[in-house]
């Protein structure tokens, strides 16, 4: 029932956020200065229970994030928590009226510079007693703060910032803040007015506040021009020693070594997610891939049968790949992608 792949399971208890002077510690250093009266959590576990994750936060049993092809489940009614805000509940309950929650969050999803299957958010809540304030102060609030740790996470540089309307069950009204990154704009944090039926069911009733998560490796990302998310889990003292002053500097990239692209088209059976070629690819190669794009959908005019065509970029952060050692892995993708996906190479 568990579909939490070796190389995930090995990132458990790594606890970036925790690691002196990595980049990640250092964001998460200066999110503490900013909320200085928020009492801090970075020692909860990953393994929440279904209910923590989903059900207390109002998140609908059909929600595509409770999918198996977007979750690690450890069993049926266990998860690795996607979201820090799995420990609302639980830290409302115990009657916290500010807090800071920090962790390491897991999600299936596609592989790019931006995305890993392991990532670290911070969780902010902020609630106010009965009949003290209104929404529209507490979303004043809210965004006046997320605005001002902007502000001082990216001191002397300027930074392009939106506010849009967002959706989470858990929040209403919710709204996202993005940045922008590289041409792109890089979605920072997530964010609104905790639901009243989550207060009220905390035993909080009539009570209101607002939350956010923010996303660590992006802040980090953006921060200290770090290129690649894989970076942070390297143990290469190139990368690490250069973040040794706990300040905020401009990586220096140690590698630029050539990538190695190879594509890979296949039919698909009818219950086929990509996310699930996605681990298979990062299960093999590991960090040793890049990216993985759909380059090309086809739809069989006469049998209607559907054609997917991946390049995956393979390239090593640390050294020059060899061409046999990307081949094998290459080869050892076009079995395993027969062998459990069902699908048939084209
Ligand atoms: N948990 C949301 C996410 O992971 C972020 C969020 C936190 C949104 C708190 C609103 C309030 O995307």
């Amino acid at each position: 029932m568990s579909n939490v792949p070796a190389g995930v399971a090995a990132l458990v208890g790594r606890n970036l956020h925790k690691q002196p002077l990595h980049p990640l510690n250092i964001v998460s250093r200066r999110i503490q200065n900013h909320f200085r009266d928020f009492k801090v959590f970075d020692d909860l576990a990953p393994q929440v229970s279904v209910a923590q994750c989903f059900d207390q936060l109002n998140v609908p049993q059909d929600h595509i994030s409770r999918k198996p092809s977007d979750t690690f489940y450890l069993d049926a009614l266990h998860v690795l928590r996607t979201h820090t805000s799995a420990h609302q509940n639980q830290l409302l309950m115990q009657g916290h009226e500010r807090f800071l929650v920090f962790g390491d969050c897991y999600r299936r999803d596609q592989i790019d510079a931006t995305h890993y299957p392991v990532f670290h958010q911070v969780e902010g809540v902020k609630t106010w007693r009965k009949g003290q304030v209104t929404d529209e102060t507490v979303i004043e609030d809210l965004k006046q703060n997320l605005e001002g740790l902007t502000k001082s996470l990216f001191q002397n540089r300027e930074l392009e910032i939106r506010w849009v309307d967002a959706y989470f069950p858990f929040t209403h009204p919710s709204l996202e803040m993005e940045v922008r990154f590289r041409d792109d704009w890089l979605e920072l944090l997530g964010c609104g007015v905790i639901q009243k039926n989550i207060l009220a069911n905390c035993g909080r009733e009539g009570e209101n506040g607002w939350a956010f998560g923010i996303g660590l490796e992006r802040i980090a990302m953006t921060l200290f021009s770090i290129p690649d998310i894989r970076l942070f889990w390297s143990q290469d003292p190139r990368f690490i020693n250069q973040f040794a002053s706990g300040e905020v500097i401009q990586f220096q990239p140690y590698s630029k070594f050539p990538p190695c692209p190879k594509d890979i088209s296949f039919w698909i059976p009818e219950l086929y997610n990509s996310n699930d070629f996605y681990a298979l690819v990062r299960d093999i190669a590991g960090d040793l891939v890049e990216n993985v794009e759909l380059v090309d959908e086809f739809t069989h005019p006469k049998t209607n049968r559907q054609s997917h065509c991946y390049r995956i970029i393979y390239r090593s952060m640390d050294r020059s790949l060899l061409n046999s050692e990307v081949n094998d892995l290459q080869e050892k993708v076009r079995q395993d992608v027969v062998g459990t996906l069902g699908v048939e190479l084209r």
